[in-house]
């Protein structure tokens, strides 16, 4: 460690790379069904999707895709660490849910955040996730023991009880939720607080969190009251015609300072888009991805945009899906150094080379790289 940079140091998506956590196929499971989740088998609607641990073939398959990239980044010279074994076939029971089996530890970025020196461990929105941090709590400990200016905060965890979830929201025609769409109205109630980590974007001094299935209005002041005091502009924003939002990185993809790559499916919601053309942004919209949604795997529950799931090393460099060549030639002609690895078997369990992270540390401070913005805080 040198003298004066903290072990937990992250302030956006794109400073040169120095540790980061890589997840992990070990005891995988699938998916349960439950309030907050409907996982069906993509194109064969009615067949039951599968329960309990995933085959040993398919574990293989992703853990091997998820330590070339280990390879990948040591050879950057990033020190990578992973999460601890944890049985995921074991079912929960707390006073409020049961639910028959856990999920996987694939994707970090989804319970995990470095918020500067800080490191935020989410609420969760899901039942089979509520316990998703323990794979990590040996590796934050290390870090909090390491340096007494490492911060650390658990966020409450809602009672994810039958009444937190709108059940119904499964069974609504399109037609409705086309018209629900704009009152952003998902699985999960306002009554709780509710975020998963991937919902969030940082920009240095901005953070962005996206409103979806898995975070409601009130995760979203949770952190607000939370980060504000700590120099933070927390953004709302939304993807009104994405009718089932979950995790901002498939979406809205900052790459550097100055550039976001953008959905082209996902606009932003009108109006949302000033703060970035204000202060000079530039929003470059993904090509369309090599797989289709129906080509997506069986048991794959996101969509095609995996595709634009990539991971920045430094301003300068990014690591893309090796089968992407539409976003890397893209990424190329804007300047970038394009890394690639096969990834694909690792989209199953939900994520692509952003999700299956959790940044640690980068070098870089906190900058405002917003600075001609309207923004009226909390209190
Ligand atoms: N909901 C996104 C999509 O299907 C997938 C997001 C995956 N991101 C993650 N951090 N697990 O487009």
């Amino acid at each position: 460690m040198q003298n004066d940079s903290v072990v937990v140091n992250s302030w956006n998506e794109w400073d040169p790379l120095e540790e980061m956590v890589v997840g992990s196929a070990d005891n995988a499971c699938f998916e349960p069904t439950e309030p907050g989740s409907r996982p069906a088998v993509r194109d064969s609607p009615g067949m039951p999707f599968p329960t309990g641990p995933k085959s040993k073939e398919a574990i293989d398959l992703a853990n091997e895709e998820l330590d070339g990239l280990v390879r990948l980044l040591q050879s950057q010279g990033v020190t990578v660490r992973r999460p601890a074994p944890h049985d995921f076939s074991r079912p929960l029971t707390t006073p409020d849910f049961e639910v028959e089996n856990q999920y996987c530890s694939v994707c970090p970025r989804d319970v995990m955040i470095t918020l500067g020196n800080e490191i935020v461990e989410a609420t969760m929105s899901r039942r089979a996730r509520y316990f998703e941090y323990q794979p990590y709590r040996k590796l934050v400990y290390e870090y909090w023991n390491a340096d007494p200016r490492v911060r650390w905060t658990t966020a409450p965890k809602p009672s994810m009880a039958d009444g937190m979830y709108r059940e119904e929201f499964w069974d609504w025609p399109l037609e409705q939720r086309h018209e629900r769409m704009h009152a952003f109205e998902f699985c999960v109630t306002q009554d709780e607080v509710v975020f998963d980590a991937a919902d969030m974007s940082r920009l240095g001094r901005d953070v962005l969190v996206q409103e979806s299935m898995t975070t409601n209005r009130a995760g979203i002041r949770w952190l607000k009251q939370h980060l504000e005091p700590r120099g933070f502009r927390v953004h709302t924003v939304h993807f009104p015609l994405d009718f089932f939002p979950s995790h901002i990185d498939c979406t809205f993809v900052p790459l550097r300072p100055g550039l976001i790559l953008t959905n082209p499916e996902r606009p932003l919601r009108e109006g949302e888009e000033k703060m970035f053309l204000a202060n000079d942004w530039e929003l470059v919209d993904a090509p369309q991805p090599v797989l289709t949604n129906d080509e997506m795997p069986q048991y794959c529950q996101s969509s095609k945009w995996l595709s634009m799931n990539v991971l920045s090393i430094s301003p300068t460099k990014v690591v893309c899906e090796e089968n992407e060549k539409p976003l890397q030639d893209l990424l190329s002609g804007l300047g970038f150094e394009v890394f690639t690895v096969p990834f694909r078997h690792v989209f199953e369990y939900g994520g692509s080379l952003h999700c299956a992270t959790w940044d640690v540390r980068r070098t870089g401070t906190r900058e405002d790289y917003f600075p001609r913005l309207d923004y009226t805080p909390l209190v």
